[in-house]
């Protein structure tokens, strides 16, 4: 592992500010990086997630932290704008419709050249920075103009687009010499770092070093949750509460367009009503956490899944028993875990997704070898989670097929399938993941 100082650069610190304090923030980012920072005394630059949230460093849980300041203008057009309604849908295979707006390309530059600044200012000479994901795509080449001693590395949490997708962004070459600022750019997938490679030729006429280090999750941590009394406790409380069905199927997901969550439960509505599977005997749980609630993208997803679930509901439930549990809300990592436990058979099936780390949580924690896995093709983790019930969410018959050889898969193969699953995940965990990428960028 490397012994230059680590300085990580990310859109969000790894806390939000609440009344009662700091809170860890969600996502797989965080849980990712955490472990390593504290591990390595590093600092980590980010914006609070409130809009102009002026405050200057402090520290958190043995992590120092930098705030960037984000205003309420820039929060609409750098974040909610340029990140989230310009490069989200476009690096996810354009599932829906780009804005493209010079005013929230202007917001994305200025934030850019903020977080570029800060981090010129305290890295340590020959400090390792490391850049993270689609917000920060122009600071490598923004910090490398002031800093000429730091090694700059990028990775990836989404998925690069194909060539002919970039090419629609009327800024692609302002991006792609941004990046190209990088010592080393790390993607989830071999065909990430392919598309970027040709983004780069077709752009730059050449190329800039890049690479697969598909991300994981802290294997202990998670572990160590599952095995806890109180979770098995609380997992067992869920099963009862749920009415003890014999089988109990489980999405966990944010509320984001990109993770099939209408698709998977137009499924679940279409086996229910012919018969296929019966709520006296299955029921769906399907938690999707709020996420970027300001972009109109996300609002009208929201409607649609809201208006399944009151449909699901309304035809198929029984007075005390729902055929589905829908929780728009933020459950606690051991209430996850628990649900986890819970889960019969997961089902993971974005449209599109950069690797999926609730697929390696749910293999992760089930310590008693059991469970089913259902993971879309679309989403990384499929490259390397290869005993999962693969299937391609796109094809309704599919989804159908792959959740209903979930339901009847015979214990043995369960059992099988899970031992190979759990031991693919454990071979490589987070902090072997960041090692790998630390090793060939300082190698
Ligand atoms: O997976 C991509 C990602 O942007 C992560 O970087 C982040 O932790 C997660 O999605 C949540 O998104 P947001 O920061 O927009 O709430």
């Amino acid at each position: 592992m490397t012994i230059r100082p680590i300085v990580v650069a990310a859109n969000r610190l790894p806390v939000t500010r609440t009344p009662a304090g700091w809170n860890p923030s969600p996502g797989g980012l965080v849980r990712a990086m955490l472990p390593l920072l504290r591990a390595s005394g590093g600092t980590w630059v980010g914006w609070t997630g409130i809009a102009d949230d002026d405050i200057g460093p402090f520290e958190h849980d043995g992590v120092k932290l930098q705030p960037v300041s984000v205003s309420a203008a820039e929060v609409q057009d750098y974040y909610e704008g340029f990140a989230n309604d310009t490069l989200w849908p476009l690096y996810h295979d354009a599932l829906r419709e780009s804005t493209y707006s010079v005013r929230h390309w202007d917001a994305y530059v200025a934030v850019n050249q903020r977080f570029a600044d800060h981090l010129a200012e305290l890295a340590p000479s020959d400090a390792v920075v490391w850049v993270h994901d689609y917000h920060l795509q122009l600071v490598p080449q923004m910090l490398r103009r002031r800093r000429d001693d730091v090694l700059i590395g990028f990775f990836f949490h989404i998925p690069f687009p194909p060539v002919e997708l970039f090419m629609r962004l009327p800024w692609r070459t302002e991006i792609a010499a941004g990046l190209a600022g990088c010592d080393l750019v790390g993607f989830q997938r071999s065909i990430n770092a392919a598309n970027f490679t040709s983004v780069c030729e077709e752009l730059l006429g050449r190329t800039t070093r890049c690479g697969a280090y598909p991300i994981s999750i802290d294997v202990a941590e998670l572990e160590a949750i599952a095995a806890g009394r109180d979770t098995r406790q609380r997992s067992n409380r869920y099963r009862t509460r749920l009415g003890e069905p014999e089988v109990v199927l489980l999405g966990v997901d944010r509320l984001d367009y990109t993770k099939g969550i209408s698709q998977r439960l137009r499924a679940y509505q279409s086996l229910l009503d012919d018969g296929t599977l019966d709520a006296e005997r299955c029921v769906m749980v399907q938690v999707a956490t709020p996420t970027r609630e300001g972009v109109e993208h996300y609002q009208n997803e929201r409607k649609e899944i809201e208006q399944l679930v009151g449909e699901i509901n309304g035809v198929h439930s029984r007075l005390g028993h729902p055929a589905l549990h829908y929780l728009y809300q933020s459950l606690a990592l051991e209430e996850l875990v628990a649900l986890y436990r819970t889960g019969d058979v997961m089902i993971v099936t974005p449209l599109r997704d950069g690797m999926n780390l609730v697929a390696k949580e749910y293999v992760t924690t089930r310590l008693d070898g059991d469970g089913v896995l259902v993971l879309s093709e679309f989403a990384g983790a499929a490259d390397e989670l290869l005993d999962a019930v693969l299937v391609n969410p796109h094809d309704p018959a599919a989804l159908r097929t792959a959740i209903v050889t979930g339901v009847e898969m015979h214990r043995h193969e369960r059992r099988a399938r899970m031992a190979s699953l759990r031991e693919v995940v454990r071979a490589s965990d987070v902090q072997g993941w960041a090692e790998r990428f630390l090793a060939e960028l300082t190698g």
